[in-house]
């Protein structure tokens, strides 16, 4: 539960003004200096004294989406909607798979591999071709023999000229069928698409379009199509004998669009033995022998 960290080092910054300095070390985090801002009327450590709703103990994924719902002006408010405006909640601050990553590199590759979040000063600001180095937001500079820099992700150009984008550059679609809820007739699957819970993946984009595929059919033919299921699984090799996944179920429901069914999917066990690494390891090559010419023919 994140947000107890967010304010908790805000708590032992004022207890160290009133106590010995030698007693407590202090962390002092960009989400403490973001928690700053929500103190003054949430409350010191979330537990607001008055009228404003205390939002200590409400879970990060409440606080994220009542942040966004503020700011996208779905959730009524009298001033949160013009706070929430002020914050940016796409920080990357985790990953995909990432404990299985974290082990798999500290087996593999001790000590070589370090991750920077994006709330640590991992945020890239620009990137120096010639002289190879990466500036990030924080000022810090890292000079690499070899860089593989992947910059946030974002929808295709090509959507963003024919105006198919929402207020967030992403595209919005009826989830199932895939049709643009702004130009109707025209069919958005893949990275470009909202596409309810599912993770913007290859295999996910794979079985948007088989869903895509068939609400067409059944449209052109005018008979109803069967209610959707869709999936998606991401292998990852640490190395070529360590092979980690992640996978889930989807269902839909005209309320709640795309949704993960209950209990399905997650990742591979954390502390597999060698056979089972190499295993799915064997099928992330497979997989990958299987997704090319499923798609591709
Ligand atoms: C580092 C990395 C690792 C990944 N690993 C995995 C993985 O292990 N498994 C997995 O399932 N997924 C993985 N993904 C995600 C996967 O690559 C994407 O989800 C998938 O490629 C999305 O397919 P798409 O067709 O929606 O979009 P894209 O593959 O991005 O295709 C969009 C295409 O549109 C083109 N385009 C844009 N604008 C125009 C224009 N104006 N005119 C003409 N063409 C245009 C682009 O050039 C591009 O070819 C990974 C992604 C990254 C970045
Ligand atoms: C000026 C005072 C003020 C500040 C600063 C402020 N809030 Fe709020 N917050 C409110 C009020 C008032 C509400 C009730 C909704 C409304 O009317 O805007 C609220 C509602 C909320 C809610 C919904 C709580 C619930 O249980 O429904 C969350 C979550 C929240 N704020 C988070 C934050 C976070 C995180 C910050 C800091 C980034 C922050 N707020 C900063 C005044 C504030």
């Amino acid at each position: 539960m994140r947000i107890r960290t967010l304010f908790y080092p805000y708590f032992l910054l004022f207890m160290l003004f009133l106590s010995s300095p030698t007693a407590y070390t202090v962390e002092l985090t960009e989400g403490a200096m973001l928690s700053n801002s929500c103190a003054a009327c949430h409350g010191t450590d979330g537990n607001s004294p008055g009228a404003i709703p205390s939002i200590k103990g409400k879970s990060e994924s409440f606080i994220a989406q009542s942040l966004t719902e503020f700011r996208d002006g779905k959730r009524p408010s009298t001033v949160m909607g013009r706070h929430a405006k002020g914050y940016s909640l796409d920080a990357k601050r985790k990953f995909s798979k990432q404990p299985l990553f974290m082990q798999g590199w500290e087996k593999l590759y001790p000590g070589m591999i370090e991750w920077v979040s994006g709330n640590a000063g991992g945020k890239i600001e620009s990137v120096d071709v010639k002289i190879r180095i990466l500036l990030t937001e924080t000022g810090d500079k890292h000079k690499a023999a070899v860089i593989n820099f992947i910059p946030p992700q974002k929808a295709g150009s090509i959507v963003h000229t024919a105006g198919l984008t929402n207020n967030d550059g992403w595209c919005p679609v009826n989830q199932r069928s895939f049709e643009s809820t702004i130009h109707p007739a025209i069919h958005i699957i893949g990275d470009a698409s909202i596409a309810g819970k599912m993770p913007k993946s290859g295999f996910a984009a794979n079985s948007q379009g088989k869903v895509c595929a068939a609400a067409i059919v059944a449209s052109v033919h005018s008979i109803k199509m069967p209610a959707p299921s869709y999936v998606n699984t991401c292998y990852s090799l640490v190395s070529p004998d360590y092979g980690i996944s992640v996978a889930a179920v989807y269902r839909f429901d005209k309320d709640k669009g795309i949704y993960k069914v209950k209990g399905s999917g997650g990742v591979s066990p954390k502390d597999a033995d060698e056979t089972y690494r190499a295993l799915e390891a064997r099928y992330a090559t497979g997989w990958y022998d299987s997704i090319t010419s499923d798609s591709f023919g």
